[in-house]
């Protein structure tokens, strides 16, 4: 039997994704089969596609951070898991597909009557919301907090949480995503026509925040911090900028230029503290180091989904061949909540 799969076989724009048909790949020892169900469509994957994500393959790979699928078939030493279960995974890589294999410690049981693209929003983005939450600066109940890209896949996931710990939020975003940000109980600040410092001190009459999110990356850290009262807090997790509307801002080989700027921030900051602190996350990182934190974060995080209490926007249904197209709408910004690629038999 055959399935498909998107492969990348050179860096570049939405076009060079294509569907490859193969016969189906089969568990190695410890691994199992997964058909899938729902792959998520990430602001990473665009960033792999063009090779200038810190975790990019080298071609040929098939994308795919985020995916939720039905095990299939189990392969030798693979007794964890039980043929016919719903499960999600994190793989990075892969999940543009409709059969994958996987080491069976990477799934995470997903509970029943559950909707698989419900359910794959919550994987990346909101697992990385959760973790910079909870785990990076232990958020407290009443807290004020700065997100940045407020109307983003991890800025809305970061908001709808920040809603449940009655956190006090201000979120930056295009003005025509204000209703958004404002909608999940956010202050809105137009980061395009104001400067966010300046507002800050506005909004907050001088006393500053205990929270940043800042997913912009590069230099754009150094203001952030600036927004911080004594005690305060920022979190670096991406480089939004670095692909704006199909344009790779500083080249391929100018990929990696916010990272000496952030690690120099970090060294400055640990160097000379000033009762702020500046920490770096990445949900990779933190899974390898911190197995069991991330399945108990998404444990927790299918359990809200599940009580009604996380309402993650789908905002496409798109079937895996029209991946290209999908790549094409996230650049585009023109969409608010995940896109989801869809399998079916
Ligand atoms: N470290 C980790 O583990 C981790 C995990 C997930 C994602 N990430 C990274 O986090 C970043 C964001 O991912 P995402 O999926 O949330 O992306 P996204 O939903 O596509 O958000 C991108 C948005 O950033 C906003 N933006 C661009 N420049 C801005 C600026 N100067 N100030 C404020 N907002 C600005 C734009 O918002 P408007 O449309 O409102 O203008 C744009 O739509 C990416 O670099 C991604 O790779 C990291």
């Amino acid at each position: 039997m055959d399935h498909r799969r998107v492969v990348i076989d050179s860096y570049g724009g939405p076009d060079v994704l294509r569907i490859a048909t193969e016969p189906l790949p089969e568990p190695g020892p410890g691994e199992v089969r997964v058909r899938v169900l729902a792959a998520g469509v990430s602001f990473a994957d665009l960033l792999m596609r063009e090779g200038i994500h810190p975790e990019s393959r080298r071609p040929p790979f098939t994308p795919g951070w985020d995916l939720v699928g039905v095990v299939d078939k189990l392969g030798a030493n693979a007794s964890s898991a039980t043929v016919g279960e719903t499960v999600a995974a994190l793989p990075i890589v892969g999940g543009y597909s409709e059969y994958l294999c996987l080491p069976a410690g990477e799934l995470l049981p997903v509970p029943d009557g559950l909707d698989p693209a419900e359910v794959v929003s919550l994987v990346l983005n909101y697992g990385t919301a959760y973790q910079m939450m909870h785990r990076s600066v232990g958020a407290r109940a009443g807290e004020s907090a700065l997100i940045h890209a407020g109307a983003g896949g991890v800025g809305t996931a970061l908001l709808e949480l920040g809603g449940i710990i009655d956190l006090e939020m201000y979120a930056t975003a295009s003005r025509t995503k204000h209703g958004i940000v404002s909608g999940l109980g956010a202050h809105p600040i137009d980061y395009q026509s104001s400067d966010f410092v300046q507002e800050v001190e506005a909004l907050t009459e001088g006393a500053g925040l205990d929270m940043v999110f800042d997913g912009i990356g590069g230099t754009h850290v150094a203001r952030s911090y600036r927004t911080l009262r004594r005690g305060g807090r920022v979190v670096a997790y991406g480089h939004a900028t670095s692909l704006v509307d199909r344009t790779l801002v500083g080249g391929r080989r100018g990929r990696f230029r916010g990272i000496p700027s952030l690690v120099g921030q970090v060294v400055r900051h640990w160097l000379i503290p000033d009762g702020r602190r500046l920490t770096i996350y990445s949900i990779q990182t933190l899974k390898k180091r911190r197995p069991r934190w991330f399945r108990e974060d998404m444990a927790t995080l299918f359990g809200l989904l599940a009580d009604g209490r996380l309402r993650p926007v789908v905002a496409q249904r798109l079937p895996l061949v029209e991946a290209a197209r999908a790549h094409e709408l996230l650049g585009e910004r023109s969409v608010t909540g995940k896109i989801v690629l869809v399998c079916t038999e």
